[in-house]
């Protein structure tokens, strides 16, 4: 389905990897044969409520960045249809988040972020968000979880939690002013329907995917990937 609406997606590649290590950040890690970061910009670009894709980097592997994506659109990274750059990004998430929005077109009323360390997330899921965000301006993919969960003191009902995921999508001008309060109020979040909900607004749940994991320490990389650190 073509929305008539224009939608952006933010892929933030730009993070250090701490908890993950390795020689280089985890998103530069090869799955498949490409940079992680690129299994995302892959299926975004095979989207068609997608119209452009800015890539966050670290300032390190800009140039490659830049190279490996202009590589994937042959070339091609300003067509009609799809608009691909990359772009610096910035020491903490929220910074990085702030790079690649303002990097969007103009034209772009809503934005799409997505982890780069975030290989998994399908077609269907990306344009579920991309429809959610258009319609109630705020949208966060959610599974249940599997487990039980609980503080030191007392389990949690479990019916009442969720897994967040990404990417989460919104109306762009909306969670950049969130971004921008955010920083005035020294608010930080670990994810961006946490900072729209500073300003009380509450985003529409979507139905996550249980493969949409986030790589985050050597025990998520597939085991044939595991040894492979450029
Ligand atoms: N990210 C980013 N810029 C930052 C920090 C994070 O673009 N300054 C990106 C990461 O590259 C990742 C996503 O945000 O794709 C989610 O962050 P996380 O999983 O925490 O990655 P890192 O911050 O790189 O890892 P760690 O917290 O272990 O250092
Ligand atoms: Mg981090």
């Amino acid at each position: 389905m073509q929305q008539n609406y224009q939608t952006g997606a933010v892929i933030l590649a730009a993070g250090k990897g701490t908890r993950m290590g390795g020689a280089v950040p985890k998103q530069h890690r090869l799955l498949q044969g490409e940079p992680m970061y690129m299994a995302s910009v892959r299926t975004f670009a095979a989207v068609p409520a997608i119209s452009e894709i800015v890539v966050v980097a670290d300032r390190a592997h800009l140039q490659e960045v830049r190279a490996t994506v202009e590589k994937v659109f042959d070339g091609d990274v300003s067509s009609e249809r799809l608009a691909a750059i990359v772009v610096e990004g910035g020491a903490e998430r929220p910074d990085s988040v702030m790079a690649g929005l303002t990097a969007l077109g103009r034209d772009i009323r809503y934005a799409l972020v997505h982890d780069g360390a975030r290989p998994y997330a399908t077609t269907d899921l990306i344009a579920r968000v991309a429809e959610a965000a258009a319609k109630f301006g705020a949208a966060v993919p959610c599974i249940r979880p599997r487990d039980t969960i609980r503080t030191a003191e007392k389990t949690l009902d479990r019916s009442a939690l969720y897994l967040v995921q990404t990417p989460q999508g919104f109306r762009k001008d909306v969670l950049m002013s969130a971004y921008e309060q955010a920083a005035q109020n020294g608010f930080a979040g670990t994810d961006d329907a946490s900072y729209v909900e500073q300003l009380g607004i509450i985003p529409h749940l979507v139905e996550g995917e249980p493969g949409n994991l986030k790589i985050t320490i050597p025990e998520d990389l597939p085991e044939q990937e595991a040894d492979n650190e450029c």
